[in-house]
């Protein structure tokens, strides 16, 4: 039958039984004293004591607008909570409101939005879109809604019903003439429910380098949420793949933070166009799984600005309505209940106008409300303990002035205003999913599918990189025989949702990664299906042979076939469920399933090997890539439901590769500048230093000079492209005068105010110079290119090598010429400076390079500033 089945209900409840398992654990230990400075001191300077690398690099907290000078408030006093002492004050603390900004409308590189009527999607980003006004309307009805609420009916705004308590994975109650909300992952498709769409991956998505194609992704899942009544997608995903191994990194968009930014920006704007509120999650350094909820990741200042916040701070740009703060610790503060990364970095810095709630069963005790969280899922202290953080408790700290009754108002205020952003109150459609009971007719109630079939193969073929291809092995010419080779292309054996969750060892083709960023397929093509049915069409002998682990009969049945192809795949998913000893994250960067013996046995025996590979992330494959025989490569990543239809687009030419590489693929895992922290005990919470600091992925192999084995930003087409005719010309925009005055300042080398919204201010990001060029498709075929910019900083700003800050996509017909044009910011080519807590040009010369990978660099220019 097709929808879930009774397996995924069961699993559900191991995944209530894990996650208990996990959060209770880390309930017994008392909550570590923050390392940040208390948050209402005027700009203090502090080195962190978190770790002893950082100790170098001083962290700077600050407030907002100056705060009345409380004496009390300084102090931090310890105070019982149901959790253990806490170091924060309760009774002055620094809450105020945070006002939404008002500045003039510059049109049209500043155009007032509505989230649903976002900017039309450019190959370039130089809209700077204006969601103030929508937020400023929907904030008035929100306050006006909230007028007459009691204390316990403004709580039960900011409280789940408690896991397994509704039809989502997350619900808000009625309350008066509030209808609730319904909240439902996944970052790929509507989990738990039937009729829907298994979208390609982030990190499919995210390899199209392709800003109309992610956009429109985000549009169709955005309209299967909003056709099923889900008010509150659980998405964008957006970690930053900081240890290869990482399990979720499928989930999100690769290892570069501009990258990851624009494919979030893109996402939430298609996903919130369709009229649903996007979640960006898991806020911040969620970066592997093992013992999530009892790691503190140590990050420095300027790497957690530069690099991991980056994404986050083009969600508030595009508009966001929901942040999702994340279960481990930030330099020894809970992430939901860290002041310093809710209020002063998120709602200060960025001017959120949304709502923050916590991951399921990460919120950590009641005043996470003072440190900046508005909502906790999904409700309960631990999934299914019937207690919670909020609901009366928070009353209680309400009614006896812990908790400011304004603090309550604005967690109210935030999240009913999302709600009324994205016009949810005009006539929402019913919630048709029931997550916990998979066999109730409900979820056959709406068929939210639409054509949408189109677009998943669309996104998964453009999301394909081609890596090798000797001899012009692709695409393939009717060739008289072909043999499939490996499990990763037949369909699973036991249908397509044999696991709940996808949280099994995959027995056919690998289309998502496991857990609860997942949804279950309605159908899934595999590699042998497709290739097949394509096969006919040139009357191709085609055969094939799934059994990984016979390799003497691999070989033999690779001996007869002009083309053999093999298929290997590599799984891993999030921590409540364990594959072949993979706790989330991947043991290792070896293919699954003997896959490096299963090339090399087939390679033995056939000159023409191709190998197609579907994986959550990058994989040592060293042990085949240059043997003679293997003469394709594909890098199919996650497809989604149309995955082997999108392969046999990419094998017979119909698509033209034009994906390119999210992350490094390295020689060896070794390599890489962060490893799995891996240990600990029951109780401890385990430190993970981000010593590499700015150095993740590319940037650490381009200082090091480690050659990797295919660069980030890598892939191949069918044809080649030319580029000649490099032009910078600045952009003259008008500004006002206080924005001028900030524009003299960093032309001085001042750096960014502390303010609200400094961080997203207009004049720090429209555009500042437009880099053109001319892209010439030299070879045989129509294609497309991914043209890239990257910058190189003075030595003085101590930044690596190049950093991406650009892209684009072009598509040519055999000898023509296009002009192609990317724009840069004053952001962009600025650094976080940690003592002046602002965005500044560094000294020197700012250079950089456009090229066709990080490593292909083709011209060359500086920047006049
Ligand atoms: C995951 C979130 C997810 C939530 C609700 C958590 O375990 O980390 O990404 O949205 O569960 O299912």
């Amino acid at each position: 039958m097709m929808g879930p089945t009774l397996r995924t209900w069961l699993l559900a409840v191991v995944h209530v039984v894990a996650a208990q398992s996990l959060t209770n654990s880390t309930f017994s230990s008392a909550v570590p004293s923050s390392a940040w400075s208390p948050p209402n001191t005027s700009t203090t300077t502090t080195a962190s004591s978190s770790s002893s690398f950082l100790t170098s690099l001083p962290v700077t907290t600050t407030s907002a607008t100056p705060l009345p000078a409380t004496t009390t408030s300084t102090t931090l006093t310890s105070v019982a909570t149901e959790t253990g002492p806490l170091t924060w004050p309760i009774s002055e603390y620094p809450f105020t409101p945070f006002p939404t900004p008002t500045l003039a409308p510059i049109p049209p590189v500043y155009p007032e939005t509505d989230p649903l009527n976002p900017p039309p999607i450019g190959t370039d980003y130089n809209v700077v879109p204006d969601f103030a006004p929508a937020w400023a309307a929907a904030y008035g009805k929100a306050q006006s809604m909230i007028a007459n609420f009691t204390i316990e009916q403004k709580v039960n705004i900011t409280t789940g019903v408690g896991w397994m308590n509704g039809l989502c994975v997350g619900n808000i109650p009625t309350v008066a003439n509030f209808p609730g909300l319904c909240l439902q992952d996944s970052p790929l498709g509507v989990r738990f429910t039937d009729f829907v769409t298994a979208f390609p991956a982030g990190i499919t998505a995210a390899s199209t380098w392709n800003r109309a194609l992610i956009r429109a992704r985000g549009l169709a899942l955005g309209q299967e949420f909003y056709a099923k009544g889900v008010n509150v997608g659980l998405g964008p995903m957006m970690n930053m793949g900081r240890v290869a191994q990482g399990g979720r990194n499928w989930e999100g968009f690769g290892a570069d933070p501009f990258l990851t930014g624009e494919a979030a920006y893109e996402t939430i704007l298609g996903l919130q166009q369709s009229g649903i509120q996007a979640t960006a999650k898991h806020y911040i350094n969620n970066e592997q799984e093992w013992k999530r909820t009892q790691e503190s990741s140590n990050v420095d200042d300027r790497t957690e600005h530069e690099i991991y916040a980056h994404p986050f701070l083009r969600s508030v740009m595009a508009g966001v309505s929901a942040v999702m703060c994340s279960y481990n610790l930030v330099n020894d503060t809970y992430a939901c209940n860290n002041y310093k990364i809710l209020s002063d970095i998120l709602k200060r810095e960025y001017g959120f106008q949304g709502y923050v709630m916590s991951d399921w069963g990460a919120t950590m005790n009641t005043l996470s409300a003072v440190a900046g969280l508005d909502m906790t899922m999904a409700g309960d202290i631990t999934l299914g303990s019937g207690t919670t953080y909020f609901g009366a408790n928070l009353t209680a700290y309400v009614m006896n002035n812990t908790v400011s009754e304004a603090r309550l108002d604005d967690m109210a205020t935030r999240i009913i205003a999302a709600w009324y952003y994205m016009h949810q109150d005009q006539g929402y459609p019913n919630v048709t999913v029931d997550s916990f009971h998979p066999y109730n007719p409900l979820n056959q109630e709406v068929n939210a599918q639409s054509n949408h079939d189109q677009l998943v193969r669309q996104v998964a073929a453009a999301g394909t990189v081609l890596l090798k291809n000797e001899g012009n092995a692709l695409p393939l010419t009717k060739p008289k025989s072909i043999v499939l080779v490996g499990s990763d292309a037949a369909p699973p054996v036991s249908g397509p949702n044999e696991y709940a969750d996808q949280g099994g060892d995959p027995t056919g083709i690998l289309a998502m990664g496991w857990g609860s960023g997942t949804t279950n397929f309605t159908y899934l093509i595999s590699p042998y299906e497709a290739i097949q049915a394509r096969a006919r069409e040139d009357q191709t002998t085609v055969s094939w042979d799934f059994d990984n682990w016979n390799l003497d009969q691999a070989g033999n049945d690779a001996i007869p076939a002009e083309v053999a192809i093999v298929f290997i795949n590599s799984d891993s998913g999030e921590a409540y469920i364990t594959v072949d000893g993979n706790v989330g994250d991947r043991k290792n960067l070896t293919a699954w399933h003997e896959g490096d013996q299963l090339v090399l046995a087939v390679a033995a025996q056939n000159n023409n090997t191709i190998v197609v590979v579907n994986s959550v992330g990058p994989l040592i494959i060293e042990p085949w890539v240059d043997h003679p025989n293997v003469t394709a490569i594909v890098w199919a990543s996650l497809g989604g439901n149309e995955a082997g239809n999108a392969i046999v687009d990419i094998l017979y030419g119909a698509w033209n590769p034009s994906g390119r590489l999210p992350y490094t693929i390295a020689k060896n895992a070794s390599d890489y500048p962060a490893q799995l922290v891996l240990g600990g005990t029951a109780t401890d919470i385990l430190s993970i230093d981000y010593t590499e600091g700015l150095y993740i992925d590319y940037r650490w192999f381009d200082a090091q000079n480690i050659t990797p084995r295919y660069e980030f930003g890598y892939g191949l087409s069918y044809t080649t492209f030319e580029y000649s005719q490099l032009v910078i010309t600045p952009i003259d925009a008008s500004v006002d005068s206080a924005q001028e005055d900030l524009i003299q300042n960093w032309e001085n080398g001042g750096a960014s105010p502390i303010a609200e919204g400094s961080s997203t201010a207009l004049w720090l990001h429209m555009p500042l110079f437009q880099v053109t060029f001319n892209v010439e498709n030299t070879g045989p075929v129509y294609g497309g290119e991914i043209p890239q910019l990257y910058v190189h900083h003075p030595p003085s700003a101590g930044e690596p090598p190049s950093i991406l800050k650009g892209f684009t996509n072009i598509e040519l017909v055999p000898g023509q010429t296009g002009q192609a044009s990317i724009t840069i910011s004053r952001y962009d080519l600025s650094v976080w400076d940690v003592v002046r807590q602002g965005w500044a040009k560094p000294n020197g010369t700012i250079g950089f390079s456009i090229g066709a990978s990080s490593r292909d660099f083709r011209l060359n220019g500086t920047f006049p500033v």
